[in-house]
């Protein structure tokens, strides 16, 4: 087992780990120095082109964004999301989870369950490719986006669901918008480290979309705390650039090379 995903594993009821998105190189060297994890989403899918959801993002476009992430990180575990499309059965999973890896040096990769995609997880972990489960609002395989586990069957089940891909061999799940009682018993339950995403304190981490918490993607659902307001920054600096473009007050002689 790596040296990186034991750190992540010895953390459990020690300390809370700390896991955001990236895409960019940029991005991932100011989160590096933060994170414990830094997941490259194909939430990229919503964030960056605009999509309606994840469905159409292509391995080739995951694997070139985490290429520069992959510039920007010296410490921080690196996890790639496979796809949808991209794990339909154990072959094609593992074929292009080891091209993930080929492709971007990342240290695993991340799979949303299904509730029937356990043995997916089971053939990445025996070909030595770690892997971080997925649970609860899954966007790859719901429609909808809605609190999960909020009855005590469906608890039970997400409870069912999460032992089985810990059993798979992952080495930590993401919980999505989980109530706080079904992500207490997960988390109380499992030896792998849970990681919440509007799923309450009761995780042993937490994730989010870095442009969503810097106050850039628009989306901000209640869990969403936005720790920055980026776009009115940029907003102020693009409006300010361009009256001055306009006004010729810019460039000055500081911004351009005289003749020397
Ligand atoms: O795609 C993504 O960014 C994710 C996180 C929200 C966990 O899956």
């Amino acid at each position: 087992m790596i040296f990186k995903i034991r750190k992540i594993l010895n953390k459990k009821n020690r300390s809370k780990i700390v896991c955001l998105t990236a895409y960019s190189k940029n991005t991932a060297k100011i989160l590096d120095r933060y994170c414990d994890i830094i997941l490259v989403g194909d939430s990229m899918a919503n964030v960056l082109y605009g999509h309606k959801n994840t469905s159409k993002i292509t391995l080739n476009t995951i694997a070139q964004h985490t290429q520069s992430v992959k510039k920007g990180i010296q410490k921080s575990l690196l996890i790639v999301d496979m796809p949808k499309g991209s794990y339909p059965n154990k072959k094609i999973a593992k074929k292009n989870a080891k091209l993930l890896i080929k492709l971007t040096k990342c240290d695993g990769v991340k799979v949303e369950s299904n509730n029937k995609n356990f043995n997916i997880i089971s053939e990445l972990v025996n070909s030595q490719i770690p892997v971080m489960g997925h649970i609860g609002y899954t966007p790859q395989f719901k429609k909808k986006f809605k609190v999960e586990g909020n009855t005590k069957k469906k608890a039970e089940k997400l409870l069912k669901e999460a032992r089985l891909i810990e059993k798979a061999g992952a080495f930590s799940i993401v919980l999505e918008c989980l109530t706080p009682k079904a992500a207490k018993a997960i988390t109380n339950d499992l030896d792998i480290p849970t990681i919440g995403i509007g799923s309450s304190l009761n995780c042993d981490g937490q994730i989010l979309v870095t442009d969503d918490m810097l106050g850039m993607s628009g989306f901000y659902p209640k869990f969403v705390k936005r720790y920055a307001y980026l776009n009115t920054n940029i907003e102020k600096a693009v409006k300010k650039y361009s009256s001055e473009v306009k006004k010729s007050k810019f460039p000055t002689n500081k911004n351009f090379f005289n003749e020397s």
